[in-house]
């Protein structure tokens, strides 16, 4: 209480501000009134909590002693405006033709996971791919704290973990969450991030029994990815990794300040003269950091045939779909169109009513009509 309420500052950092609270019994009392929201506690014995606020808010509190100089709570806002894939194209994290393979990957059922280092933009990479997805399809999403936030069109039902309260009850676990999910005729599965076997057997069977999966790994390449996913602690049978269709992996350049998809691969058999793993990574695109840009490494891309087998569209139907999907996604770039609920309707047009979505694009139209 002598020490004033702070807020943070992007750029300026921890600011005082002239607040100050009356007593710590009013800080605790603010700390129960959040615990209790969300049905959990914090008390002498359990000093510490980690909860979230109705609006979906992180918070944390501390207790004296534990904190020295008494309570403390902060509060983590999440962004109210959150990124789409018109700012990721104009701030150069990935290309309009990257995304639109990805927006084809989406759109056929296919599964994906994203690598990347810690805060190298994984969960906000996923986040803006998530749109690509059709309204008439069922999100099952799960996380520890919900992050992730998707336009109003898409029929998405979030799930978030709990831990047990002091008693040790009253637990619910990410495979808890997975395991349910499955019953609730999901069409797309998001998990916030894999890491443990169980969660990932049972999220590599739900791939295999024809659901799509979305996720995130912590790994640095595509080669990486593999290592990671059949070692331990993960330890996936390596059969299973022809399930993951594309791999995109996030890369956050510190010196520079800047994050960036570094590369999109598939996962294709390996020749068994070779063989270590069965397994190896054909890289799609790469960035080359001295030109920052994202460049293709190969014509030949396995998953062009994989859609075909779905769809019936021949190779070459498919590449047309990728260079009409750029277009779009170009349009939108240059029309501005970057808020989540906007981008959200353009795709939810474009799912609902293709032909007047291509028509407004190749006729370079304003966005009006259809944010109506
Ligand atoms: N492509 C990007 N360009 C600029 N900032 C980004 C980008 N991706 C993420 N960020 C910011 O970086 C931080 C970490 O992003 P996040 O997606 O949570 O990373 P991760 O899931 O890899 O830990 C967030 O503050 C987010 O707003
Ligand atoms: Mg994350």
């Amino acid at each position: 209480t002598k020490e004033p309420i702070r807020v943070y500052h992007k750029k300026y950092g921890w600011l005082r501000t002239n607040i100050t609270s009356e007593s710590e019994g009013q800080i605790l009392n603010y700390a129960n009134t959040i615990a209790r929201r969300v049905g959990r506690e914090i008390t002498t014995l359990s000093p510490l909590l980690d909860a979230h606020l109705v609006t979906g808010d992180r918070v944390n509190a501390t207790l004296a002693p534990i904190s020295t100089k008494g309570n403390t709570i902060t509060i983590r806002k999440f962004a109210r405006d959150p990124w789409t894939v018109t700012d990721f194209i104009q701030n150069k994290t990935v290309s309009s033709e990257v995304l639109a393979l990805i927006w084809l990957v989406i759109q056929y059922e296919m599964n994906m996971i994203i690598s990347g280092g810690t805060g190298s933009g994984k969960t906000s990479f996923l986040n803006i791919c998530m749109p690509f997805i059709p309204p008439n399809h069922r999100i099952i999403s799960i996380e520890d704290t919900r992050e992730l936030q998707l336009p109003k069109f898409l029929y998405w039902c979030p799930l978030t973990t709990r831990e047990p309260n002091p008693e040790g009850k009253g637990e619910v676990t990410m495979l808890d969450l997975l395991v349910n999910s499955l019953r609730m005729r999901p069409d797309r599965i998001i998990m916030g991030e894999i890491r443990k076997q169980r969660e990932a057997e049972v999220l590599f069977e739900a791939m295999h029994t024809g659901h799509s999966v979305y996720s995130t790994l912590h790994a640095d390449t595509c080669a990486q990815t593999i290592n990671r996913l059949v070692n331990p602690p993960i330890s996936i049978p390596e059969s299973m990794l022809d399930s993951v269709h594309l791999n995109v992996v996030m890369f956050r350049d510190r010196r520079r300040g800047i994050r960036r998809v570094f590369e999109i691969g598939e996962f294709i058999p390996n020749p068994t003269t070779v063989r270590e793993l069965t397994f190896r990574p054909s890289i799609l695109y790469r960035w080359d950091p001295r030109t920052d840009s994202i460049k293709a490494s190969t014509e030949d891309i396995a998953l062009y045939e994989k859609i075909g087998a779905h769809t019936g569209l021949s190779v070459d139907e498919v590449r047309g779909e990728i260079e009409m999907k750029k277009k779009i996604l170009e349009w939108l770039v240059k029309n501005n169109v970057r808020q989540v609920e906007e981008v959200g309707k353009v795709m939810n047009r474009y799912y609902v009513d293709t032909e007047t979505v291509i028509d407004v694009v190749n006729n370079d139209q304003s966005p009006k009509e259809l944010l109506e």
